[in-house]
């Protein structure tokens, strides 16, 4: 999951020697940025403070957002299949904390994982995800890793007698990259898992009304995780959002095969930031996030630009979402 960067110290007590930036300052700089120019716009980095990290866990237990139950259940089912293809004493890199859900799918089959390297721009996710880890599997080498992987990225050498590099980057989070990004990354995961793989879910290209209802919930939780963005800055930086004069915004837009969040100003009104006044035009927009959703074949076409030499594909029976076996150059 992306997230505001902080720095931190390794578990094992080790200086943490990536190239992660403290977000000190970052969020102030993009919300003020976003402010002075139009059309009006934010990286969707920052929904994730801690209340908007409760929320997306609420998003992802909602009946409509299908993506995470379809790529557990294809991650359950497949799992011996991808345990075979990692093969015995594997390495699991994967790129964000995520729930850890999904991993210890993938932990609970491999065969005797050497390591596990969680890598977070987090901090204190990072910690909480490595504790709970180290309780349940005893003599698991977990190695967090607190980075910014969107950026450059310096991963520990392999430890000696492992296996493979596996790559695990879940929930189709590539998909609020840009397709620059995407490809950045991609490459970036080809580099630092040279001769292992990677697995990766992608939400699929699907009949719009499912992706609509998966991004507009009839319990309004997607809307308050879109809004909380504005009660961080409120929260963070002191700006005077009212909450009440902005709307939540999700539609599908089509020919660029992406889902498009915004918060859509329902009057004309005026923010402060710092002293300075922003005008909102009535219905003028924020656009907070892309979601892109891909077809199988534009997915691994795009792997194969990165480097990458695309693997098994799995799906569920109704082609919701997909898990890529990408192997690395
Ligand atoms: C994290 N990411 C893959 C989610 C998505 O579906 O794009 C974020 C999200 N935004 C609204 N609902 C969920």
């Amino acid at each position: 999951m992306m997230r505001a960067g902080q720095l931190m110290e390794r578990q094992d007590g080790a200086p943490q020697a990536q190239d992660a930036q403290p977000d000190d300052g970052a969020f102030a700089q993009d919300m003020a940025a976003m402010l002075a120019h139009r059309p009006r716009g934010i990286s969707p980095k920052y929904f994730y403070d801690a209340e908007g990290s409760r929320l997306f866990d609420r998003i992802c237990e909602l009946p409509e957002y299908y993506p995470t139950r379809t790529e557990l259940g294809i991650l359950q089912q497949q799992a011996g299949e991808i345990a075979k293809l990692a093969g015995p004493r594997a390495e699991i890199v994967e790129f964000g904390a995520g729930s850890l859900l999904k991993v210890r799918l993938l932990l609970d089959a491999f065969d005797r994982p050497a390591r596990y390297l969680p890598i977070d721009i987090s901090g204190d996710h990072l910690a909480d995800a490595a504790a709970l880890l180290r309780r349940d599997y005893a003599g698991l080498d977990v190695q967090p890793v607190a980075a910014d992987y969107t950026r450059r990225l310096l991963l520990p050498a392999p430890l000696p007698g492992a296996g493979q590099r596996v790559g695990f980057f879940p929930g189709s989070t590539l998909g609020n990259f840009t397709p620059d990004e995407a490809l950045h990354f991609l490459q970036v995961a080809a580099q630092v898992l040279g001769g292992g793989a990677l697995l990766l879910g992608a939400d699929l290209v699907k009949n719009p009304a499912v992706l609509h209802a998966a991004y507009n919930d009839a319990q309004g939780v997607t809307a308050a995780f879109n809004l909380n963005l504005l009660a961080r800055a409120n929260r963070e930086l002191g700006t005077d959002f009212d909450l009440a004069g902005f709307a939540h915004y999700a539609f599908y837009n089509a020919p660029q095969s992406r889902i498009e969040m915004h918060l859509v100003s329902m009057r004309r009104q005026s923010v402060t930031l710092a002293g300075r006044a922003f005008d909102w035009a009535e219905g003028e927009t924020l656009h907070t996030e892309n979601s892109y959703k891909f077809t199988i074949d534009g997915l691994r076409a795009l792997a194969v630009r990165a480097g990458f030499r695309p693997g098994p594909v799995w799906t569920d029976p109704e082609r919701l979402f997909s898990v890529h076996w990408l192997h690395a150059p």
